[in-house]
Parts: C-alpha cells; sequence; structure tokens
C-alpha cells in the first residue's frame, strides 16, 4: 500500500466515520480525516484531521492539490430525519451542495473513486420486505431525498467525468468498537439504541416506546441493526471494488434479519442486568412498521458478511462504550469543580 495515495474521509471524526479510519489504518492504509466538528470529536481519530466544511471550495481545493488522495469515503453530512422535515435547506445544502463541492474538487484534480454514504431512507415506505436494492425509492422525508438526489448525481458523474462510486445504504447502524476506544456520541440523541442504554444507565427515566400497535409481532417497529464495526468493513470492501471495476454501484447494508423496538430493549435489561422502565407513546411520525435489508447483494458481490450484528454483541459493545462516556464525563465533570 505504500506507493498508494491518500484516502481521504470527510465527516471522519463522526460515529460510523471513526470506525472506518481505525479499521483501515488497521489494514495499513494511510488516511487523512476532513470535519467541521459539528458532531465529530477531534479525539476520535488517531490520524491526520483537517478541521474544516465542504461548504469551503478554497480548503476542499487546498487539500486536492496539498495531498496525493487516491480515493474518498464521504461521511460528512446531517442524518436526522425528523429535523430535516422541519429543516429542508440544512439537508440540501449539507447532503447535496456540499457533496457537489467535494465532487467538483475530485473531478478538478482527477480522483476518480468515493464511497458514498447513503441511507434505507431512500426507499421511503417499504412496498415489500426484504428489500432489495431495486426497491422503488420514493423518500418520505428530506433527509432520505438528500440522499436519493446525491446518489443520482453520482450516475452523471460516472457519465460525465468517469467518476466511480459505491453507494452504500445504510439501515440500523449501531454498536461500538469492541475494545470500546469509540462509539455513539450525538449531541442530541434520537436513535433507539442509545436512548435504551441512557435509560439504563439512568440518565434518563423511561424509554419511550413510539407505538406498539404496528402490524408486527409485539406491536412495535422491526428494524435491521448493522455493527458499526460490519459497517465500516463494507466501506473497506467498496474500496477494493473501486480498485477493481469502474462504474456506479449501490449496496444495502443490513443483516437481513429484523428485531423490534421491544427484543432491543429485552436484549438491553439481559446485558446491563437493569431494570429498563418503558412507556408506550404515540407513533413517531415517519416511521415504517417494519425495515429489513435484503443484504444478498453486497455479500455476493463484494464477499461481505456481517460478523458482529448479532444483538447482543451490538448491545454488549454499546453499554461497554456507554459506560466509557459516562466515567469521561463525570471525570470532566469534576476537572470543571476543581477549577
Ligand atoms: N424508537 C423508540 N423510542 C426512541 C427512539 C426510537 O421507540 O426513543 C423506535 C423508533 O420509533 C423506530 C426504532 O426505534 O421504530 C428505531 O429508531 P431509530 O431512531 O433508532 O432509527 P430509525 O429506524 O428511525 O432511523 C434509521 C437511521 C436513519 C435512517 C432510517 C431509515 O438512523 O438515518 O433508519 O433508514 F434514515
Amino acid at each position: 500500500m505504500s506507493n498508494a495515495g491518500k484516502i481521504l474521509i470527510t465527516g471522519g471524526a463522526g460515529y460510523i466515520g471513526s470506525h472506518t479510519v481505525k479499521l483501515l489504518q488497521e489494514q495499513g492504509m494511510d488516511v487523512l480525516a476532513l470535519d467541521n466538528l459539528s458532531t465529530g470529536h477531534a479525539d476520535s481519530v488517531n490520524c491526520p484531521l483537517i478541521v474544516g466544511d465542504l461548504s469551503d471550495k478554497n480548503l476542499l481545493g487546498k487539500i486536492f492539490s496539498d495531498y496525493q488522495i487516491d480515493a474518498v469515503i464521504h461521511f460528512a453530512g446531517s442524518l436526522i430525519v425528523e429535523e430535516s422535515v422541519s429543516f429542508p435547506q440544512k439537508y440540501f445544502e449539507n447532503n447535496v451542495a456540499n457533496g457537489l463541492n467535494l465532487l467538483d474538487a475530485m473531478v478538478k484534480r482527477g480522483v476518480n473513486k468515493i464511497i458514498d454514504s447513503s441511507s434505507a431512507a431512500v426507499y421511503g415506505e417499504p412496498h415489500y420486505m426484504p428489500i432489495d436494492e431495486d426497491h422503488p425509492r420514493k423518500p418520505v422525508n428530506p433527509y432520505g431525498e438528500s440522499k436519493l438526489v446525491f446518489e443520482k448525481i453520482l450516475r452523471w458523474y460516472a457519465q460525465a467525468f468517469g467518476l466511480s462510486s459505491v453507494s452504500l445504504r445504510y439501515f440500523n447502524a449501531a454498536g461500538a468498537s469492541l475494545d470500546a476506544s469509540l462509539g455513539e456520541d450525538h449531541p442530541v440523541e434520537t436513535h433507539l439504541i442509545p436512548k435504551v442504554l441512557r435509560v439504563a444507565a439512568r440518565q434518563e427515566e423511561v424509554l419511550k416506546i413510539f407505538g406498539n400497535d404496528y402490524p408486527t409481532p409485539d406491536g412495535t417497529c422491526i428494524r435491521d441493526y448493522i455493527h458499526v464495526v460490519d459497517l465500516a468493513q463494507a466501506h473497506f470492501l467498496s474500496l477494493n471494488k473501486l480498485n477493481q471495476d469502474s462504474g456506479c454501484f449501490s449496496y444495502n447494508v443490513g443483516t437481513g434479519k429484523g428485531r423490534s423496538v421491544g427484543e432491543v430493549v429485552n436484549a438491553a435489561m439481559e446485558v446491563t442486568h437493569k431494570m429498563i422502565p418503558i412507556e408506550y407513546a404515540p407513533r413517531r411520525a415517519g416511521d415504517p412498521a417494519i425495515l429489513v435489508a435484503d443484504a444478498e447483494k453486497i455479500k455476493n458481490e463484494l464477499g461481505f458478511e456481517a460478523k458482529y450484528s448479532d444483538l447482543e454483541i451490538i448491545m454488549k459493545t454499546a453499554w461497554a462504550w456507554h459506560q466509557k462516556l459516562l466515567d469521561n464525563h463525570k471525570y470532566k465533570q469534576q476537572e470543571l469543580q476543581m477549577h
């Protein structure tokens, strides 16, 4: 790998980004992270980090001229579905306009490989289950729409400029690194597993379950949870794909197995040995009853295998990380009190 250029990882200090940085470094790759630290953490990466924003075209031009970049993995973007409904402009700016700045800087310098963070949200309301990559793409919120628009842009850039891409449509990313060095730490937490663990750790009193009248065995929504280390591996395999083939590819990244909110809560109680009080609340707008990936394509074409995505492993790693996070925050509070 020593003669190859660097891999630029936008959003490298974020949740999935930082796990991917770690995994690529373990594979001996030379990585460079770019992150505006709006939600990421500088101490999540152990590689050179440029703090900056994709809206800064001059910065992008400078990065691509200062470094020999071989490929880009593009995580930077906004990802809260509910927020996207109220503030669509933020989503089209961050996920589309800023993404275009990145693509243009790449094209100018002849960098022709990109892995794109897409989402199951591009499919919208499911028409059948499990969802394969050919499922109609009709997003039901600006977040999903912004991801779909960017996928479409990639297709046109492939045709016009020979830019090759893999769009990875993530299902529900979860869990933390196996050594508890990295994990999920969002300023605003909306996702189920960290919410459940906050209740287990008595940082919140009760878990609100959004809807128990869905047409599922226990009445709660079913999702396909994929461990973040498996997700990182999917990026590594995608890079290999683009080193062998040119074109525009898209893959679901999931396990093909669905778990209900009720099952997640039970798994959390087993792993944490804590009682988790729940309260049934009205359905959350825009939540489909079931979202499960047909994950065959990525298995067959990239040799992807979900190794850590058992709910128990997801929960154990997330809980270890969560406890570490709590300890660190406690430590920081003590430091503050001492000054
Ligand atoms: N849920 C609760 N209580 C909570 C939080 C979540 O009951 O406090 C439920 C939700 O209603 C949903 C399930 O837990 O049924 C999972 O919710 P998450 O918010 O963890 O994840 P989503 O499935 O809503 O979202 C994920 C990704 C999005 C992506 C979406 C569709 O986080 O980025 O899948 O692909 F857009």
